[in-house]
């Protein structure tokens, strides 16, 4: 795959991890696209890197969802990688708590639904292109959850179970179906300052896209390369050192 001739489009792709890939295959001489919801970010983006594309767009509102998928296939129809990026983190009171359930459907229709779906949209335009790719962004957390925050953890889970069975399903195609499995990395998700410990975004950048770049089907980093080579008994520990009593 060669992604300097490639067209991609990143959901979340306007702050954090999506806007840093963004910026790397901008670099390299990809066509960039990227979406989210908040007009100020997109044009912040689009002065950060000149010459990327962005495009306003909820992908928890199904009809958004499929009207990105049409306008990307009529402005951009070299469109062969979509980085299925844009994420949230909810961290909801413990279970026995009263709970605003509106939040948690937000975080399950982000983090799974829309690139569940954005997926199925997509595949049958990725597969008329000569090489094509699908990146899923999961997180170590997909492998060993913290309980604090029970939903995102499932959705990452989830995603991950998503990106095997959608990587089968497309063996056969131009498609290459690829997870990108970040640790805790500086960015903004849940909230300025919640994510402050996490590894530096562009060394986490530099590394993931060296890998992605050498054709790799599953990058993690530190914490979650650890995390999604271990064996049943290590994740076991893993949670036990995650969760302590
Ligand atoms: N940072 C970490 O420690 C970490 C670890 C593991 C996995 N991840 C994953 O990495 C991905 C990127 O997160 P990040 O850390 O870079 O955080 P971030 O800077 O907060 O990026 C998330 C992006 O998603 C967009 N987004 C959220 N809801 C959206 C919606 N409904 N429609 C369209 N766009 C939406 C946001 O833009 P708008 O708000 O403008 O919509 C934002 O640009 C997420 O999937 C996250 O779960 C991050």
């Amino acid at each position: 795959m060669d992604y300097s001739t490639s067209t991609a489009l990143i959901t979340g792709g306007a702050s954090g991890i999506g806007f840093a890939m963004a910026q790397r295959l901008k670099a390299l001489g990809a066509t960039v696209v990227v979406c989210g919801r908040r007009r100020e970010q997109l044009e912040w983006a689009a002065r950060e890197a000149p010459g990327i594309h962005t495009l306003q767009c909820d992908v928890v509102i199904q009809d958004e969802r499929e009207r990105l998928c049409s306008v990307v296939a009529t402005r951009f129809p070299a469109l062969n990688v979509l980085i299925n990026n844009a994420g949230i983190q909810h961290r909801p009171p413990p279970v026995l708590e009263r709970q605003d359930w509106s939040l948690w459907q937000r975080e399950i229709a982000t983090n799974l639904e829309a690139p569940m779906h954005l997926s199925s949209l997509f595949a049958p335009h990725l597969c008329r292109a000569q090489h094509a790719a699908i990146i899923n962004v999961s997180s170590g957390l997909a492998f060993s959850p913290i309980s604090f925050m029970p939903g995102y953890c499932a959705t990452k889970a989830a995603l991950h179970s998503f990106t095997l069975s959608l990587r089968h399903q497309l063996r056969s195609t131009p498609v290459s179906v690829i997870e990108i499995i970040p640790p805790k990395t500086k960015t903004d998700l849940g909230g300025k300052g919640l994510h402050d410990d996490g590894v530096p975004l562009e060394e986490y950048a530099d590394a993931t896209f060296a890998r992605l770049l050498a054709g790799e089907e599953e990058i993690g980093f530190g914490f979650s390369e650890i995390n999604r080579r271990a064996s049943r008994e290590e994740l076991e520990g893993i949670f036990a050192r995650l969760n302590p009593r």
